[in-house]
């Protein structure tokens, strides 16, 4: 995948606390996170700094070449197990994982384990790791996630979510990477295919539909 091999041959640049990775179905945006997460030492099956490799789930190729270039406190944490803080929301496992943790019990509904897990885990200064985030949540959930990030944000945590949200990626001073044929370059959110494409489907569905519906 070119976003893997720009990675590999040129790295990966993280300016700002938050960076979202937005891309096609299929454009490397869940390999990129996955890869992120078991770099720092987190469960590629998701889940916090206390359960690494809870699932006996070995690194992946790609996992096991990153290399984290950290700030003092970030090498603190990669350095000692002990002081590593963070979390893995992935994709395809999350609600395994966030009833591991015990944010999923079967009282709750899918996006209320999701939330749970936001205010009981987004609490310390870390490496907080997403992939899709917004598939379980509703717009007003996904506005307090954004909260949630924020605050997150200010106590010095770092965040790299992948997500096809106009709603999210909206969020400022975030830096948006666009995955895709030419690998990963720096966006703008109003530059955003998905953005483009969500307010002229707002503004008249029947302009897409008509490609689509007999
Ligand atoms: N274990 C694997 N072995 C080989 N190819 C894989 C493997 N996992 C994923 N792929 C391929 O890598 C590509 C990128 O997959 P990935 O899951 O990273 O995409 P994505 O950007 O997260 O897509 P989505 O938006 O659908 O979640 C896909 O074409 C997929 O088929
Ligand atoms: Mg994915």
């Amino acid at each position: 995948m070119p976003c893997v091999r720009q990675l590999l041959t040129e790295g990966l640049r993280f300016t700002a606390p938050v960076t979202f990775l937005v891309g096609e179905n299929g454009s490397g945006k869940s390999t990129l996170v996955e890869a992120l997460a078991e770099g720092f030492g987190l469960d590629s099956w998701g889940g916090s700094h206390d359960w690494r490799y809870a699932t006996q789930r070995g690194k992946s190729a790609l996992g096991e070449r990153i290399r984290f270039d950290a700030a003092p406190r970030g090498r603190r944490m990669l350095g000692n197990r002990a002081a590593r803080k963070g979390f893995f929301l992935r994709a395809e496992t999350a609600l395994d994982a966030l009833d591991r943790e015990g944010f999923a019990p079967d009282q709750v509904s899918h996006g209320e384990g999701f939330l749970a897990a936001f205010r009981g885990k987004f609490l310390q200064p870390g490496l907080y790791v997403m992939d899709e985030p917004e598939a379980a949540l509703s717009f007003s959930s996904c506005l307090e996630l954004l909260g949630h990030i924020d605050q997150l944000v200010k106590k010095g945590g770092q965040i790299v979510c992948a997500t096809h949200s106009p709603l999210l990626t909206a969020l400022p001073g975030a830096d948006i990477i666009e995955i895709g044929p030419h690998g990963m370059r720096r966006v703008a959110w109003k530059e955003l295919a998905v953005v483009d494409h969500w307010r002229r489907y707002l503004a008249d569905p029947q302009t897409y539909l008509r490609h689509i519906l007999a």
